[in-house]
């Protein structure tokens, strides 16, 4: 199995799983078999009593540069599309545990997406979260085009998403992706100082609580299909090749 993401259970912090990008040299970009084995882990914790929190990191500098990129030219050179992220986002999506994120420097991709499914996240402020999607020729995934609307109204979730601008972390705050701007050092500490007062707190009022605030999965898990299907179609077109070869040629 791959450690270039790592799951581990910190001593310091009880009740609390760390699903931990551990893959600098390629700034975290997040490849099948990452998303695989982050499936099986969002899955598995879900039914054990011993995970009341999950917490996702990065390295320092960089939370993720998103999905692997050699994946996507896989896929545009004519490649099967795998199952692995689908399996990935429809876990993160219905896992019924409290979700929080730390972030520092680079977030890109689903490296953004991710955090509209995390209940509290903190970034540093040098922090940059950056959605190139239509710039690749390629859609929002994630359900982002669901959820960072409700997030943050319409008129930001398009600079986000369509318009691919890059938000800071003070625009992320305004935004209502985050909850917090802490010194880069402080990132780790504080996501697992949050994840631990959550895994400290009644448990089945907390997941009611969360059930409550998160509503309907079932509209999440049709918009992930939904934009996945976009997402395949777009990975093989042709201003998706010019896209990537021109990553390639940078
Ligand atoms: N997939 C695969 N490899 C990636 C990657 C990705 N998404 N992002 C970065 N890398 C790799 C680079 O290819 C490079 O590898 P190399 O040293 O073997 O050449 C290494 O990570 C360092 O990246 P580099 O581009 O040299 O660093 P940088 O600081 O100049 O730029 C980024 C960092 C993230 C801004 C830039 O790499 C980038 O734009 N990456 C693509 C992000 C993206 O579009 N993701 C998909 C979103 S849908």
């Amino acid at each position: 199995m791959t450690d270039d993401v790592l799951i581990e259970r910190p001593d310091a912090h009880p009740g609390v799983e760390v699903i931990r990008f551990n893959r600098p040299a390629k700034k975290n970009a997040i490849t099948s078999a990452m998303y695989r084995k982050m499936a099986a882990a969002l899955v598995a914790a879900s039914t054990d009593p011993e995970v009341k929190a999950v917490a996702f990191l990065g390295t320092e500098g960089c939370f993720s540069a998103g999905n692997d990129m050699a994946d996507f030219i896989a896929v545009a050179m004519g490649g099967a599309m795998g199952r692995d992220v689908i399996e990935f986002l429809r876990a993160l999506a219905t896992i019924d545990k409290p979700v929080v994120s730390g972030v520092d420097g680079l977030a890109i991709g689903v490296g953004t997406t991710i955090h509209l499914h995390c209940d509290l996240t903190v970034a540093s402020a040098r922090s940059v979260f950056r959605t190139p999607f239509v710039d690749l020729a390629l859609v929002p995934e994630a359900a982002s085009s669901l959820l960072a609307p409700r997030v943050m109204g319409h008129q930001r979730a398009f600079a986000l998403l369509a318009m691919g601008d890059a938000f800071t972390a003070e625009d992320a705050l305004s935004a209502g992706l985050i909850r917090k701007i802490v010194e880069p050092e402080a990132v780790e500490g504080e996501t697992l100082a949050l994840a631990s007062k959550l895994a400290a707190k009644p448990p089945a009022a907390l997941a009611i609580a969360r059930r409550l605030l998160r509503g309907d999965r079932g509209d999440v898990i049709a918009r992930i299909d939904e934009e996945a299907v976009h997402f395949a179609n777009q990975l093989k077109s042709a201003e998706a090749r010019a896209a990537f070869e021109a990553f390639m040629r940078r």
